[in-house]
């Protein structure tokens, strides 16, 4: 009780911290029976959300970032080891190009506006994806975050861009097959660890939990190594409306699951 009013306080205290910011207004990490260690989103729904409002595309990718930003705050204020956002797969490139050109201005803006706020909270920002193939300006951005948060030990905020999931298994399966060929490694040591290692998320855990918003049912090429045990929860609400609210259901739902990784308990 009395912890739960100091978090309360300390809350109303941040919101005073951070000036025209909205609060997160979320549960506590107390709240939650257990919480997971790694969440997955996957931010579907925005086109149909601009649709609904009448709105070009591109307002809804925007909407979508704006909401984010709050999910992102809490993730971090629920102190979860790691969250990683699919922003941009390999196969989006086939978009029109003017909703693949609203997409990498997005990029611009989302860390030109949180860089400083996300670097103050000693949030690690790691890039998944193939970044050679991104405009140079989205490259420089992305690889000057990583540089400037890579001491950081706070939150692992991963970003997917240009990331495809089988992509990120074969280019594994590269640089194992040349360490290989260059008598650095015994192939028959090589295990799931070693396969782990290998992969974007390295020395992180687990995708314990995955959403995917708008009531689509389907991984789409995200985290497909990371995500063999994770917990799945398909929210119907689009992406630009996924509220904090929703978010705490989605954990308290991952609470209340029994997780038995193939065993039998
Ligand atoms: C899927 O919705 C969403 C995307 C392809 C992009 C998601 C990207 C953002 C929210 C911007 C994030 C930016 C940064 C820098 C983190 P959809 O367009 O497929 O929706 P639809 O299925 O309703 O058309």
């Amino acid at each position: 009780m009395f912890k739960d009013t100091l978090s309360r306080l300390f809350r109303k205290r941040e919101e005073h911290i951070i000036p025209g910011k909205k609060s997160t207004a979320g549960m506590s990490a107390s709240d939650f029976k257990r919480l997971p260690k790694h969440v997955a989103i996957i931010m579907d729904g925005n086109g149909r959300w601009a649709k609904r409002h009448r709105l070009a595309v591109s307002k809804g990718h925007r909407q979508g970032t704006e909401n984010l930003r709050e999910i992102i705050r809490h993730t971090d204020d629920l102190g979860i080891h790691s969250l990683s956002l699919y922003a941009f797969s390999t196969e989006n490139w086939s978009r029109p190009k003017e909703e693949v050109d609203a997409l990498m201005q997005l990029i611009l803006d989302f860390f030109a506006s949180e860089i400083d706020e996300l670097d103050a909270k000693n949030v690690h920002i790691l890039i998944l994806g193939d970044k050679s193939r991104l405009p140079e300006k989205q490259r420089l951005t992305l690889v000057e975050a990583e540089e400037r948060t890579s001491g950081n030990t706070g939150l692992h905020l991963n970003i997917a861009i240009n990331y495809g999931g089988r992509d990120e298994i074969a280019r594994a399966a590269r640089i194992l097959a040349s360490e290989a060929a260059n008598g650095r490694l015994d192939p028959s040591t090589i295990t799931e660890k070693t396969i782990a290692e290998h992969l974007y998320t390295h020395g992180q855990p687990d995708v314990d939990l995955l959403i995917r918003t708008s009531g689509e049912m389907r991984l789409s090429n995200f985290l497909l190594f990371q995500c063999a045990y994770a917990e799945f929860i398909f929210p119907k609400v689009l992406w630009p409306d996924f509220s904090v609210k929703a978010y705490d259901e989605a954990l308290s739902d991952f609470g209340g699951r029994q997780r038995r990784f193939g065993a039998r308990i």
